[in-house]
């Protein structure tokens, strides 16, 4: 299949031009402006409309049993919602537990993606433990495809590894050049606090901030800085919340710590206002580390503005109201921790960031696409627009105008944490390797179009 989008507004992380762009079976084979093709060639005209490369969402969770439920989404669900809201590639945590086998665990995740996708896909692979099996285990998913290690600091003895564990991770992660993806919070402060505020009656899901308070995810960022400074280990700190914890890793990144900085789009556009409302709607809004006040929201915009924050992720954890986080009344530390958020990152950075002017176009585009597929060893098959480039594409329309809503939103939760929220654009057209997937912003591709994306360490 050929396709010729043309007189389309091309934005990369660092180009802004007007022009077309050929695409021949999965590769952008020609950019350039006035481009002449037969009649066998779909034209799509992107006139008036900007082009931007496929966006890239570097954390999310699709199969994810965790705190005694199972998040909502299957790759069905998820891919579906991603591409109509322009993501044409997943990077799904792929998260066992302190009891499960590393190799099993990648099986099953890639069970759950594999012939079920309908964008591109790949996993940052969790080590929860660190016993004498896991260093061959470990090299054998890395020799898979898998260039990127996951580390939790926070949900002891489930996700969460021991120090020596954490360190031994590091070490193998700098010897065999993979990055290393971290949750940070320190998990004794967050269990003691959690204690104390149930003992004093504080239930509700307005108590799940102050169980992990700014000083929480500081320390922990903290922490991960020491282990990463010793060992030389390049770090990613995923959701990063709040002011004082990308303060210590920008520190760390001063005397030479090998670190970058995601935060995710609940981050940007939500306060702790949301989790503190009544009738129980704050726990839509429990996720960790916790969504935070509005004035660290100025801070993380100016960070992301001046390229000291990397990425925008969403953290995609997806669980329905009814049934998952009703498990946290009347016990705030039992709500499902998480927000569904795979289909509206972009429209809202969008929205929210571009349209505000608080970041320009190649920005937007660096946050949301290149810098991820740079990280990961992805770029330039994916992140930018290119020759050679896979033809992920997509055609977004800055004059359409839409309502956020679970109603119509395709992701598997029955509500949306931005219920009622005005979007300035939409993707209209997608492509996935040269496959259409979106056309007027209706998904009309093929679920099972993904592929697993084979990466190389690059660090
Ligand atoms: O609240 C969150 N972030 N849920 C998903 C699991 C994790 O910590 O990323
Ligand atoms: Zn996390
Ligand atoms: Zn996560």
């Amino acid at each position: 299949m050929t396709i010729l989008i043309r007189n389309g507004h091309i934005v990369t992380a660092t180009d802004d031009y007007h022009g077309d762009i050929l695409c021949e079976g999965e590769t952008i084979t020609l950019i350039g402006e006035g481009l002449n093709v037969g009649d066998d060639v779909e034209v799509i005209d992107a006139t008036g409309k900007y082009v931007f490369p496929g966006f890239i969402d570097p954390h999310v969770h699709i199969y994810l049993p965790f705190m005694g439920t199972f998040a909502k989404d299957n790759y069905g669900t998820a891919s579906r919602a991603a591409l109509v809201g322009g993501t044409t590639t997943l990077i799904e945590m792929c998260c066992p537990n302190r009891t499960e086998d590393p190799v099993e665990a990648f099986e099953l995740w890639l069970a759950n993606a594999e012939g079920r996708s309908a964008c591109d896909f790949t996993f940052h692979m969790a080590v929860s433990r660190f016993d004498d099996q896991t260093e061959s285990k470990l090299r054998q998913i890395v020799d898979r495809g898998i260039a990127s290690f996951k580390v939790f600091l926070a949900y002891k003895d489930f996700f969460g590894v021991h120090d020596d564990e954490l360190y031994k991770t590091l070490r193998l992660a700098k010897e065999l050049g993979v990055i290393v993806t971290a949750h940070c919070e320190n998990e004794t402060i967050i269990t003691e606090l959690q204690q104390r505020l149930l003992a004093d009656g504080k239930t509700g899901p307005e108590f799940h901030e102050p169980s992990r308070p700014v000083g929480v995810e500081t320390a922990g960022v903290s922490h991960l800085m020491s282990f990463a400074e010793a060992t030389g280990a390049h770090v990613y700190i995923v959701h990063t919340s709040c002011k004082p914890a990308v303060e210590v890793a920008l520190q760390a990144m001063t005397r030479g710590v090998n670190v970058w900085v995601e935060t995710v789009i609940p981050y940007l556009v939500l306060d702790s206002t949301y989790a503190e409302q009544s009738n129980f709607e704050g726990a839509k809004y429990v996720m960790s580390p916790p969504i935070r006040s509005a004035d660290h929201q100025d801070y993380l915009w100016n960070a992301l503005r001046h390229r000291l924050i990397s990425t925008v992720a969403t953290d995609h954890a997806p669980f329905d109201f009814a049934g998952q986080k009703e498990m946290g009344r009347g016990d705030f530390t039992k709500i499902p921790n998480g927000i569904p958020t795979v289909q509206h990152r972009v429209d809202l950075l969008y929205s929210y960031g571009v349209c505000q002017g608080l970041i320009d176009l190649c920005t937007f585009v660096d946050c949301a696409s290149t810098q991820a597929a740079k990280l990961f060893g992805l770029f330039p098959r994916k992140g930018t627009i290119a020759i050679g480039s896979d033809a992920d594409i997509v055609i977004y329309d800055p004059e359409c105008r839409g309502v956020i809503s679970a109603a119509t939103h395709l992701m598997a939760t029955d509500y949306s944490a931005f219920e009622g929220w005005p979007i300035e654009g939409r993707s209209d057209t997608v492509l996935v390797r040269g496959r259409v997937q979106v056309r007027d912003g209706q998904f009309v591709g093929d679920v099972s179009h993904g592929q697993l994306l084979m990466r190389k360490p690059t660090h």
